[in-house]
């Protein structure tokens, strides 16, 4: 089939998200001027750049984490594992911004050393962010969209001492989660590995970019 978006698909539902799948889920959490600390899952996240290394989420609507990290300046993305799933679930309720998702999920938090949002214990990674663009979206027409988007440079990363393994991160055995299309999920199981027509084989480090 193909469609243009200014006739629509016909389908029962858009397909849109079902065919960028599947999707990290960037846990965010953030803190607001009072002090509550805020935390929900976005799907529309990724990494944008290493060296600086920099990763992104954004917003239908000018939500709590958007209105939090533009702010204070920070945000830390919380890595969501299959074994979390529920609490992360939970952390997506349309709640009152004096609501902190943390206790809502009965999920422990700690500290982070540069920043003050709070991490979530139980994750298999979370990194420290300093927000560098926080952008309302245009259109092709020009006019400005509902939709936000955060970026934010990395300053630190925390990582569970048992998914360190001969100094890799081990993706497959932290189940990271992410987000397909329609109510469906997947998580990272297992990897498999392939070199660059320009590699040696043996260079299990990876490409740099
Ligand atoms: C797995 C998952 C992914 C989500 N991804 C997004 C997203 O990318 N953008 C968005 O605006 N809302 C997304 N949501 C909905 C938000 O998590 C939800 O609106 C939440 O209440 C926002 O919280 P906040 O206002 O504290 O930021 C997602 C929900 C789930 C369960």
């Amino acid at each position: 089939m193909f469609y243009k978006m200014s006739e629509g698909h016909g389908l029962p539902h858009d397909p849109f998200k079902a065919i960028l799948a599947p999707r990290p889920i960037g846990w965010i959490s953030t803190v607001d001027v009072h002090g509550v600390h805020n935390l929900a899952p976005y799907s529309f996240f990724g990494a944008v750049s290493s060296n600086p290394h920099m990763i992104g989420f954004s917003s239908e609507g000018l939500k709590d984490s958007v209105a939090n990290a533009k702010t204070s300046g920070e945000f830390v993305y919380n890595v969501a594992s299959i074994d979390l799933l529920h609490e992360m679930n939970t952390t997506s309720q349309g709640v009152a911004p004096e609501i902190d998702e943390f206790k809502l999920a009965n999920l422990d938090s700690l500290p982070c050393s540069l920043v003050a949002p709070r991490r979530v214990a139980q994750a298999p990674a979370s990194m420290e962010c300093r927000v560098v663009h926080c952008t309302q979206l245009q259109g092709v027409d020009g006019k400005l969209t509902q939709r936000y988007m955060v970026i934010g440079q990395v300053l630190a990363i925390h990582i569970r001492d048992d998914l360190l393994a001969e100094g890799r991160f081990n993706t497959a055995g932290a189940n990271l989660l992410a987000r397909c299309g329609y109510r469906d999920y997947t998580a990272v199981e297992k990897v498999f590995e392939l070199h660059r027509p320009s590699e040696k084989q043996g260079n299990s480090q990876g490409p740099s970019s």
